[in-house]
């Protein structure tokens, strides 16, 4: 590994990718969050300790490191410190080893109040969005109407501009939803200075502290949030986060140049079968019993809302479209042992529609609801990998499955995850 890298959600999220940032971290000076906010939920597990990180990277349990919360992440200053709270006795001081770009947008209290009236006034149509208020905050971010970490700097100027996005928020809530809107300016203003104060130190210049690390060979870890399926572009839109999750997001989410992200290497994590969270388009989901046997062997339930996730199939006609819009180098295959007991294992190669065979994945969301599944069906190896570190010991039907994935994606697996805990994996390459 002598070149920085992205690791990226291959799926609809979830795919383990707080484990592989965490394990890879010691390779790496530099591990960045720079999408999305505290809708995501990533899971590391050391021993017998479980952490759930939301908007800190992956490798804040790494000493040594820094980790940097980029300007395309929409912070939550609440659930920040919360966090912060939660891993301080590992982290101890977070001075030289968290930053928090001066350019992120700040989720506010009336963002997560317009997620809940958006959703709930959408009824049947709704997304299923976590309720963090992601939709919303990078709605004021692109509604030019967001305040910024720098913003904070200057009270008189942060107290001028939530006067104004508050005054509209209330506008929304009470015209739009009929409904009342009982924040206050001041309340919100005092509470955001006060946590402001618990952070302000390691609020700084990531854009520059990236292109600096960069230029001088140092070596970065890109960490996903989402996963490319919920992609605000390339995802089954509008089922979708609001961000760029997949590696479009990297240049915008970083302020780094195309030129210098694009000597990293990038790596997708995709579990060995499928799962997703909310709502939207999902053509190998299994609604019987081998969905329920994936998500109770798999432990399927949302790390940040605790909701069943939806199980299903492995879909390389959308692994293959994830692996070509990020230009995946390989593939990280993970929770392998979820699929131990199983007589067999099906894999969709591709999709019938209308009578006709598509390899490529569908735009309209209206094509994909009548996509069925073409699959393939593989002899499950029926005996435990589970916590296997030693890749002579893979049965003959995990290497058939490997081949499968890489032969339908054109890219090499280069690592499988046998466990939720942190030495739990194999590498292939
Ligand atoms: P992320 O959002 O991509 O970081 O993934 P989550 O943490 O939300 O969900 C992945 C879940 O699977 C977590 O509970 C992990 O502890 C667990 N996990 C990760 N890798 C493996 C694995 O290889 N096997 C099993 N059984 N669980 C895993
Ligand atoms: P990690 O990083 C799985 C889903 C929500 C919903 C849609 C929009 O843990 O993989 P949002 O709150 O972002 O507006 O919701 O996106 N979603 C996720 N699903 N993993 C995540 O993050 C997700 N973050 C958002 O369930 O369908
Ligand atoms: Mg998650």
């Amino acid at each position: 590994m002598d070149k920085s890298l992205v690791i990226l959600g291959s799926q609809w999220g979830d795919e383990g990718k707080g484990k592989i940032v965490d394990l890879l971290t010691p390779q790496y000076d530099y591990v960045v969050r720079y999408q999305g906010g505290s809708n995501a939920g990533h899971t590391v597990i050391i021993g017998d300790r479980k952490y759930a990180l939301h908007l800190i990277p992956s490798g804040i349990l790494r000493e040594g490191k820094k980790n940097l919360i980029t300007n395309g992440v929409v912070v939550a200053l609440d659930e920040l410190i919360e966090e912060m709270e939660r891993i301080r006795d590992v982290v101890g001081d977070f001075k030289d080893r968290l930053y928090i770009s001066d350019r992120a947008h700040i989720v506010f209290p009336y963002h997560k109040i317009l997620d809940g009236l958006s959703e709930k006034s959408k009824g049947n149509a709704k997304v299923g969005t976590t309720l963090k208020g992601i939709g919303p905050a990078y709605m004021s971010k692109y509604a030019r109407t967001g305040i910024r970490m720098a913003d904070l700097f200057d009270p008189p100027y942060f107290r001028e501009r939530l006067e104004n996005a508050m005054a509209e928020a209330k506008s929304i809530v009470e015209k739009v939803y009929g409904e009342r809107f009982d924040l206050s300016v001041d309340q919100v203003y005092s509470d955001t200075m006060r946590m402001f104060e618990k952070v302000a130190d390691l609020v700084a210049d990531t854009s520059l502290m990236l292109d600096q690390a960069l230029k001088k060979g140092e070596k970065v870890l890109f960490e996903g949030a989402q996963g490319t399926m919920l992609d605000i572009d390339m995802g089954t839109y509008p089922y979708v986060t609001s961000s760029n999750s997949s590696a479009l997001g990297l240049c915008n989410g970083t302020g780094v140049s195309p030129k210098l992200i694009g000597q990293a290497e990038v790596l997708g994590v995709s579990k060995a079968y499928l799962t997703r969270v909310g709502a939207g388009p999902f053509p190998t989901e299994l609604k019987d019993s081998v969905g329920d046997r994936l998500r109770e062997k798999g432990k399927e339930y949302g790390t940040t809302t605790g909701r069943p996730r939806r199980c299903g199939w492995l879909d390389l006609v959308a692994l293959r479209f994830a692996v070509r819009i990020n230009g995946m180098d390989g593939l990280i295959i993970t929770k392998l042992d979820v699929l131990d007991h199983f007589e067999e294992i099906k894999v969709a190669v591709a999709y019938e529609y209308e009578g006709q065979l598509i390899k490529e994945f569908p735009a309209s969301l209206k094509v994909l609801e009548k996509c069925k599944p073409v699959y393939k069906t593989l002899k499950g190896w029926n005996s435990s990998t589970s916590g296997l570190k030693d890749r002579d010991s893979l049965p003959e039907q995990v290497w058939d499955f490997i081949k499968t994935v890489e032969e339908e994606t054109s890219v090499p697996v280069v690592m499988l995850s046998t466990g939720p805990e942190r030495s739990e994996y194999i590498w292939l390459r």
